[in-house]
């Protein structure tokens, strides 16, 4: 699709007041029709199980009838669903659906296909393959090398993260153990659980480890318990297991996974935030030194590309520079980014579209590429139906995690991923929905870049209206993103007092149809820094241990449209105005 009118939103979005829906039916009718044609044509010498004379009984009918009642009750119902298109809406990571995303999901979703395996989804396990790539281009990484698969979200991608890391450990720690024991050698957990693959492989060569030999050595596939005493022993160290370093603004399907893997709330450490919000290196580099002081591997390091919070973007540059001196020492730490929120802003990078990017936001989103995995999540900012998320790796050698067998699935088939992916039947529709998106507005700078920088653009237009229409606003800095978090001060107020004003317009907007946001709570124990910058911009006290802030997520591709913003932005106004009083 190309810019009409220099507007790519107007075609490729059905539009608030349904202004595309003759084209979008017209469509809908010829994917129908071709999948009616499809099955008449196919094996059409075979009889037909429902005949005209059934399909004129009475009952047949009325049965048909029955069903059409119920569908309008349906439809009638979900009339008074959240409405999540319109740009009124501003609450949470939803909004409209792309029409390429729609059709996309559509046409897949009448063939049914599952991608576990290419034994049930010949075609659409392809076009899996193609949607990785374009995403994996859209973010750097290099689509001949990178691999991955679409998860149902976001949560369940990150899981797969923590998945692969633990067998990765897990691998070296057990060809350690099995040449420490051999050897007689003392055994260092934290080196070998860093070695990296070539260097892993290198070493069990050279001293001709068995694959019988590690499965016997893998807390993984054997007695974790009886593993961990034989690494104390050979370690002549108490073996606490392997660290997760996640920032403290993470989402909270980081604590799920290590709980779900298996690392106590102990093993989980927290990574310290700066004035920014975003992740302290300084943090990190303390976190890594005290870990491997203790004879704790780290398990991965993770940051955030767009917080669920307040949209903030952690310097994931500075990270890959930490643990690229530290590979250089000879330690290997895996890195994954959390970029569900922010992975499609790196659609704007190298082009026109970047430019909306402060300098701190390009430098990170463009250092993703040099990540070892990463999350992305096309039913938020790519505008995907749910559900769909998606897993990468930079390099295909480190997707691979565990040899199961499942013996009624044929896995000759090339690429097949049902082996690598935590979970089993996954929906093609999503993998399609991304597919038609790439194909036709392109992950890159002119197509899909450009709808990104327009909702950065409406953030920026949203804070300077809000700003000068209220003088009680306090935007909470700095935008990383698209989205916008304010409370309601007085200057030189304390937090008590603002933040029970902020929830109270906040629980008036609930209660108003009018316009959607969001509400959030930053604890002074995990955001301490941030409050205080935020704090000292009107001289606000810190007389308690949260900030509570109003929270707009600009996704609707339509704020970026003059008329909108001149009908809506003072509409707002009147309406926070008349909250507050
Ligand atoms: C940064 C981040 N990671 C992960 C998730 C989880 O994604 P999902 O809800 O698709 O499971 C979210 C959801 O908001 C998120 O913002």
């Amino acid at each position: 699709m190309s810019k009409v009118s220099g507007c790519l939103e107007g075609v490729s979005f059905l539009g608030p007041k349904s202004e595309n829906a003759s084209w979008l039916r017209s469509e809908f009718d010829r994917v129908l029709d071709q999948w009616f044609d499809w099955r008449r044509a196919l094996f059409s010498e075979d009889p037909s199980p429902i005949p005209e004379s059934i399909r004129l009984t009475p009952d047949f009918l009325a049965g048909q009838d029955m069903l059409s009642q119920k569908v309008r009750e349906l439809s009638d119902m979900m009339t008074g669903e959240v409405p999540k298109y319109t740009p009124r809406y501003i609450g949470h990571m939803v909004s409209e659906l792309s029409v390429p995303a729609l059709l996309g999901h559509f046409v897949t979703l009448l063939h049914n296909p599952n991608n576990t395996s290419r034994d049930v989804a010949r075609v659409s396990g392809r076009v899996e393959d193609e949607a990785i790539s374009m995403l994996a281009g859209m973010i750097g990484f290099d689509p001949a090398r990178a691999q991955g698969h679409f998860t149902s979200g976001g949560t369940i991608a990150n899981f797969e993260s923590v998945w692969r890391a633990r067998y990765r450990m897990d691998h070296s720690l057990a060809l350690g153990l099995c040449i420490a024991e051999k050897t007689g050698e003392p055994f260092d957990p934290v080196s070998f659980a860093h070695l990296g693959w070539e260097a892993h492989t290198a070493l069990a060569a050279t001293h001709n480890i068995t694959d019988a030999e590690l499965r016997e050595a893998s807390g993984v596939l054997g007695n974790p318990f009886r593993i961990a005493a034989r690494i104390t022993r050979a370690s002549g160290r108490e073996w606490n297991g392997p660290v997760l370093l996640v920032p403290g603004n993470k989402h909270f399907s980081w604590q799920k996974a290590a709980n779900v893997f298996g690392l106590g709330e102990e093993a989980f450490w927290t990574i310290g935030l700066d004035r920014n919000g975003r992740l302290s290196l300084a943090s990190l580099r303390e976190a890594i030194e005290r870990a491997f002081a203790a004879g704790r591997p780290v398990l991965a390091v993770v940051t955030v590309a767009g917080t669920t919070e307040a949209g903030e973007i952690d310097p994931v540059d500075g990270v890959c520079d930490v643990l690229d001196a530290w590979r250089d020492a000879g330690r290997d730490i895996w890195h994954h980014v959390d970029a569900a929120w922010g992975g499609f802003l790196c659609s704007m990078l190298g082009g026109d579209a970047g430019r909306v990017l402060s300098e701190h936001a390009g430098r990170a989103l463009k250092a993703i590429r040099r990540a070892n995995s990463v999350t992305l999540d096309p039913h938020k900012l790519g505008y995907v139906p749910y559900a769909c998320g998606a897993f990468l790796v930079r390099d295909q050698a480190s997707y691979a995690n565990s040899t199961f067998a499942a013996p009624y699935i044929d896995r000759s088939a090339p690429n097949d991923r049902w082996m690598m992916t935590l979970e089993g039947s996954r929906s093609g529709s999503g993998a399609a929905a991304v597919w038609l998106t790439g194909k036709t507005l392109t992950f890159g700078p002119q197509g899909f870049g450009d709808i990104m920088a327009g909702t950065l653009d409406s953030r920026a237009y949203f804070e300077q209206a809000l700003v000068s229409g209220c003088r009680l606003v306090r935007i909470l800095e700095p935008a990383d993103s698209n989205i916008l978090c304010f409370s309601l001060a007085k200057q030189g107020e304390g937090l008590a007092a603002s933040n029970a004003r902020t929830r109270r317009v906040f629980e008036a907007f609930v209660g108003d149809p009018e316009f959607s946001v969001s509400r959030t709570e930053l604890s002074v124990a995990n955001y301490g820094a941030l409050i205080d910058s935020h704090l000292d911009r009107y001289g606000g006290q810190a007389d308690c241990q949260s900030l509570v802030l109003i929270r707009c997520v600009f996704m609707n591709p339509f704020w970026r449209n003059s008329q909108v913003r001149s009908a809506l932005m003072p509409r707002f106004l009147d309406r926070l105005e008349i909250h507050m009083n």
